[in-house]
C-alpha cells in the first residue's frame, strides 16, 4: 500500500482486497449473462454505488465485451446526514432509459436496512417490465435487514458497524478512499 490509511479508521478491505473481489464478481456475472442475449441494463445507486459500478462494468466487460450493457443511475436517499436510515426512501433521479425486456442488474454500495433496494424494485423497476431483477452489492450488512433482501452477488458480508470508503461517505466525508474503512467501537450510531 503506497498511502496511510485514515488514523480514525480501521481497514475493513484493502484497495487490493477491493480489487481482487470486484474481479471476481464481474466474472461471475459475465458467466451468467453471456449466454442469455438481452440487453444487461446495469443500474447504479448514487450517489454511493459510483464506485462500485465503475469498476465492476470494466470487470464486466473484461470478461465478456461482448454482453450488450448499458449503464442508468436512480438517485435515492433515506439517510441524509444521519449514519440510521430515516426510514423513507426519496426519488431524487428515476432511470431515464426503457427496461422492458431487460436483464436489471442493481448496483448498490452497502444493503443495510433493504429498504433502498427492495423500493427501487417494487416501485421503479418491477412496473416497468424487465425479463429479470438481480442485485450485486458491494457490501451486505445482514445484521441490520429490515426487508431481508438477499443480493444475488454480494462482495463481503461486513459486521454491525458503520463503513465508509470505495464510495461510501460518513456527511459527505470518506467517499473517495480506495480502501473500505470502519469507525472501530461503533462510536458513529446514533
Ligand atoms: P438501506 O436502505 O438501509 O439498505 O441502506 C441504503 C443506503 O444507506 C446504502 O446504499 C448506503 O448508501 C447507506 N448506508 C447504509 N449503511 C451504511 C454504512 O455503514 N456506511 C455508509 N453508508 C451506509
Ligand atoms: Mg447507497
Amino acid at each position: 500500500m503506497k498511502y496511510t490509511p485514515e488514523p480514525e479508521l480501521h481497514v475493513f478491505k484493502t484497495e487490493d482486497e477491493v480489487r481482487c473481489r470486484v474481479a471476481e464478481l464481474g466474472k461471475e456475472i459475465a458467466d451468467d449473462y453471456l449466454p442469455r442475449k438481452n440487453t444487461l441494463m446495469v443500474v447504479g445507486i448514487l450517489d454511493g454505488a459510483f464506485f462500485f459500478t465503475a469498476h465492476l462494468v470494466h470487470a464486466i466487460y473484461k470478461n465478456a465485451p461482448k454482453i450488450p450493457l448499458r449503464m442508468d443511475f436512480v438517485k435515492l436517499s433515506s439517510y441524509g446526514d444521519k449514519t440510521v436510515s430515516s426510514g423513507t426512501v426519496r426519488v431524487e433521479r428515476d432511470i431515464s432509459q426503457s427496461i422492458k425486456g431487460a436483464d436489471v442488474l442493481i448496483v448498490d454500495d452497502i444493503v443495510d436496512t433493504g429498504r433502498t433496494v427492495d423500493f427501487l424494485v417494487q416501485n421503479l423497476l418491477k412496473p416497468r417490465e424487465p425479463a429479470s431483477i438481480r442485485t450485486c452489492t458491494l457490501l451486505h450488512k445482514p445484521a441490520r435487514a429490515i426487508i431481508p433482501i438477499q443480493p444475488e452477488y454480494t462482495g463481503f458480508i461486513v459486521p454491525n458497524e458503520f463503513v465508509v470508503g470505495c464510495g461510501m461517505d460518513y456527511k459527505g466525508e470518506y467517499r473517495h478512499l480506495p480502501y473500505i474503512g470502519i469507525f472501530p467501537g461503533g462510536k458513529l450510531w446514533a
